[in-house]
């Protein structure tokens, strides 16, 4: 019912891999592409998508033991359990269903002998209603104006999906203007506030428990100033919550209407495709919305359906357990080539290190072998006037992906090609390099000494050899932004399968809301308890001043 404990590192293949590690480790990637039997392994093309894995350190026995890892791991079983919910998240008993949230109306999915696909799609239906209610201005606010600003309050997952998708759909956007409050921080939640006429903004109340400390204290801090403004009676007209707390939400004034549920078995970081995703619905329009799901339905079936050897999360997921395992490459950089994608690194951060940051195995033994990846990254081609630098010349082995775009999304951008010529000749020179040959050539062609040359070279050769995959999709589409969200979210699940890990619980975070809340009464109270010195230390001088 639960999935298989099987420890990667005692695997045959894991055995194999080790050996073939140290015969594959120094060899070029350029020869590699010469070196291949069948190319066509190492490019995939599905739907809109064109996956380059080509300029990677792997050969074709690479690719076999990878694929054989996946097979003595038992994924096929992994990824039954997951689709037809299974009680996979142990720790916190529970199945794991976001797919089941963009599955069609027609796909049945049983919990607990109840096929849960009809109450998905009211909530659907409650989503597209309500969208089209505001956009219209059928529903208004206190003062009968319409709404023309919505404000999305939640933290974690109930906030970096949404302001990732908004974001990369601005091109798509309706009329209303969408914010995003999630720090405690107040000077954040004050600054959103400057900007707003109560009289004319909704807002959004997203907390799976509603109970989380940065989420209400926001939404007290706005609900008091709105009342401030327009009186006690606005709040019902003023907020909608999305939330498995029924309770909180009634006492906290949201009228039932407005209210959207969630389900226990999606995560916070998988469940923008939820009533989560109520501000992209706003932002983008529903049917907008609901292209989202079906691309990332799309990838679910792709995901399901596929042999491994043409299977984009099963191969992204084992090429980054190659160089995390085998190369010890710490970190992992995601590079879209796209200012509408500026927040998917931050947005992956999550999904990703909240999902696999974990050492304890799934018997709760401690590993002795690396799991999760740091993730980092930025858009091109502003990452590369920043930290490429160190990417091409320093000595950290960082893997990255490259996602771009065949088509520009403005019909009057003349610049597509400029970016895009940026996005083939960074992997090509990351792949390539510059020889010592190579440098000393360009640096006699432009005349330099050669005393100069001498001098200089050792600083302009890049020793190359740098992975890295490539997405090239044809166009940045709430279809293909989809697809592209599913595919990293499968990729972190088989890493979790593969590492015998816990994908779906987040008790480290959970440490965090503890520590601080008893903290703060010590600050209430200007009362210190024990503390280690450089804790009790920090505390004296923060209350000093205060
Ligand atoms: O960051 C930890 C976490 O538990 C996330 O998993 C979740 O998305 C976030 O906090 C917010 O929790 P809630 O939706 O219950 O407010």
């Amino acid at each position: 019912m639960t999935l298989k404990k099987i420890n990667p590192t005692q695997t045959k293949s894991w055995e194999k891999l080790n050996d073939h590690f140290d015969k594959i480790k120094n060899k070029k990637i350029k020869s590699l592409l010469e070196e291949r039997n069948n190319p066509d392994n190492f490019n995939i093309t599905w739907e809109d998508f064109n996956v380059d894995l080509s300029k990677n350190i792997i050969d074709d026995t690479t690719l076999d033991l990878l694929l054989q890892l996946a097979e003595e791991c038992e994924l096929s079983d992994a990824i039954s359990k997951q689709f037809y919910g299974q009680v996979i998240n142990e720790t916190e008993n529970r199945a794991v269903l976001h797919t089941a949230v963009r599955s069609l109306k027609s796909s049945e999915i049983e919990l607990d002998g109840v096929n849960i696909i009809p109450s998905l799609e009211k909530t659907r239906e409650k989503i597209k209603d309500f969208t089209n209610n505001v956009l219209s201005g059928k529903l208004k606010g206190s003062t009968n104006k319409k709404f023309t600003d919505i404000v999305n309050i939640g933290i974690g997952g109930s906030d970096l999906g949404p302001v990732m998708i908004v974001e990369a759909l601005k091109y798509y956007s309706t009329s209303l203007k969408t914010h995003f409050v999630s720090n405690v921080d107040g000077d954040h939640v004050l600054e959103i506030i400057k900007k707003l006429d109560p009289e004319t903004t909704l807002f959004i109340v997203v907390s799976k428990t509603f109970t989380t400390q940065e989420t209400l204290s926001n939404a007290n801090t706005i609900k008091n100033w709105l009342i401030s403004k327009l009186g006690k009676n606005c709040v019902v007209k003023h907020f909608a919550a999305v939330s498995t707390n029924e309770n909180a939400i009634k006492e906290f004034g949201i009228n039932s209407e407005n209210v959207f549920p969630m389900n226990d078995w999606v995560g916070g970081r998988f469940s923008l495709w939820s009533a989560v995703g109520l501000s992209i619905s706003l932002s983008v329009g529903y049917n907008n919305f609901n292209n989202l799901l079906l691309g990332a339905n799309k990838m679910d079936d792709h995901f399901k359906n596929t042999s491994y050897r043409s299977n984009i999360p099963v191969l992204l997921a084992l090429i980054s357990i190659w160089y995390n395992n085998f190369f010890k490459a710490e970190t992992q950089a995601v590079i879209p080539y796209t200012q509408y994608l500026n927040r998917l690194p931050a947005y992956l951060q999550q999904a990703i290190m909240e999902s696999n940051g974990k050492s304890v195995d799934r018997n709760g033994d401690t590993v002795d072998y690396q799991t999760g990846n740091i993730i980092w990254g930025d858009t091109g081609t502003n990452a590369q006037h920043a930290f490429f630098q160190l990417i091409h010349q320093g000595t950290k082995l960082i893997p990255c992906d490259f996602i771009g775009f065949k088509k520009p999304l403005h019909k009057e951008n003349t610049q597509h090609d400029k970016l895009m010529s940026n996005f083939f000749a960074q992997t090509e020179a990351l792949m390539m390099g510059k020889t010592e040959n190579e440098v000393v050539n360009e640096l006699k062609s432009s005349n330099t000494s050669t005393e100069k040359i001498d001098s200089l070279k050792a600083f302009k050769i890049f020793p190359g050899n740098k992975p890295t995959n490539t997405l090239l999709i044809n166009k940045l589409s709430p279809e293909s932004l989809g697809s592209l969200i599913a595919m990293y979210e499968h990729k972190i699940f088989v890493q979790g399968v593969i590492w015998n890990i816990f994908s779906y619980d987040q008790w480290g975070v959970e440490l965090g809301k503890q520590l601080a809340s008893k903290v703060l009464k010590e600050i209430n109270e200007n009362k210190i308890s024990n503390h280690d010195s450089s804790t009790s230390s920090l505390l004296k001088n923060y209350l000093s001043n205060s």
